[in-house]
């Protein structure tokens, strides 16, 4: 897998600028705080895990110009809280990136009797830390999950759950490939995942790469391929698994789970530890994300609705846990009854 979805190079948080693909592979180069958060909200960089690291990466870059000889570590701890707050602003939904913030802060609280100096060496050491567990744990997820895909068969997935919502091999997509590896032989329908395309233009393009056999199709025609028993098998990402199992995802993922008990087609996510939330008992407390009504009435500055038109643009749902297969974890596959079997993996 060559993708380097985001690396920390020289002092900087280098992503790649998932706006222009498939068009071009280009890369931004976050020097600073303000231009890697900006580079979060409008989805240069995205997909839960890889927020998380850019989440890690920005705690670097809002550091960075602190002084070395400050003496009062009680300032730069009240320094790191107000950059942890602010890249907490970005995006809501995605708990990898509070987690990681949360790691980030605790790390330097139980270092806090070291200098500054120490301490940022501290926090890039941790911050690279979470960008290798990050590469290792979706390996990991890979194989765990790779005997879920049978020879022959054909799955389906939605939005980006590859290389490029992680460090470099992602989480669903990361299956795929690990059971291509094994040297199974499968096909992947990928939906394009309106309003954003992430389906289209990232899952596709990494498939593609790969030389995964793949059919984009529009996300109103999963049904009609469900019924007409062509699918084996769903598998997704996550952005929030809550205690019970409940699971937030891309928007059209709770339609694709409905659809799938209906049609008796096994539904998986596939989600590291970091994109779950214990302190929530339920998906009812996950906080959705509502972005802006252009991305709905307009594509590549082309208008699609009337102006005018009311809009509701929620970037993700709520997949009920009963509506779930399994969970594939890092540390195994987790079957109902969730709310027990997430308590018994964590022991
Ligand atoms: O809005 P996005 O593109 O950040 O949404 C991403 C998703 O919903 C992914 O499916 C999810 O983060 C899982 S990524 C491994």
């Amino acid at each position: 897998m060559a993708i380097k979805t985001i690396e920390w190079r020289n002092g900087s948080a280098r992503i790649i600028d998932q706006r222009q693909l498939p068009g071009k592979l280009v890369y931004i180069d976050c020097r600073d705080l303000r231009t890697l958060w900006w580079a979060i909200k409008n989805l240069a960089v995205r997909g839960a895990p890889a927020l998380g690291v850019a989440a890690a990466f920005g705690v670097l870059l809002g550091i960075k110009n602190y002084k070395d000889k400050e003496k009062d570590t009680k300032k730069f701890l009240q320094h790191l809280e107000d950059v942890c707050d602010y890249i907490g602003t970005s995006r809501p939904t995605a708990v990898n990136l509070f987690n990681v913030l949360e790691r980030m802060y605790d790390v330097a609280v139980s270092h806090r009797k070291h200098s500054v100096a120490e301490l940022k060496k501290i926090l890039e050491k941790e911050a690279l830390a979470i960008f290798e567990e990050d590469r290792k744990v979706c390996r990991q997820m890979g194989n765990f999950g790779a005997h879920l895909i049978r020879p022959g068969s054909q799955i389906m997935t939605v939005c980006n759950a590859g290389a490029l919502a992680t460090a470099d091999y992602g989480t669903a997509l990361g299956v795929m490939y690990s059971a291509k590896r094994q040297g199974k032989k499968f096909k992947v329908v990928a939906c394009e995942t309106r309003p954003l395309l992430q389906g289209a233009r990232l899952t596709a393009w990494e498939l593609v790469k790969e030389k995964i056999p793949t059919t984009l199709i529009c996300d109103n025609m999963a049904a009609t391929l469900m019924k007409q028993g062509k699918i084996d098998g769903i598998f997704t990402g996550a952005d929030r698994i809550a205690s019970n199992g409940d699971t937030a995802n891309k928007i059209g993922t709770y339609n694709l789970a409905v659809l799938a008990k209906h049609h008796g087609v096994p539904f998986y996510v596939v989600a590291p530890f970091s994109t779950f939330d214990l302190k929530i008992k339920s998906g009812a407390q996950i906080p959705i994300e509502e972005r802006k009504k252009e991305e709905v009435t307009s594509f590549a500055g082309t208008p699609t609705a009337p102006a005018g038109v009311n809009v509701y643009n929620p970037a993700f749902d709520v997949t009920d846990h009963s509506l779930i297969t399994a969970i594939i974890t890092e540390r195994g596959v987790i079957k109902p009854p969730f709310a027990e079997n997430i308590k018994k993996i964590l022991k």
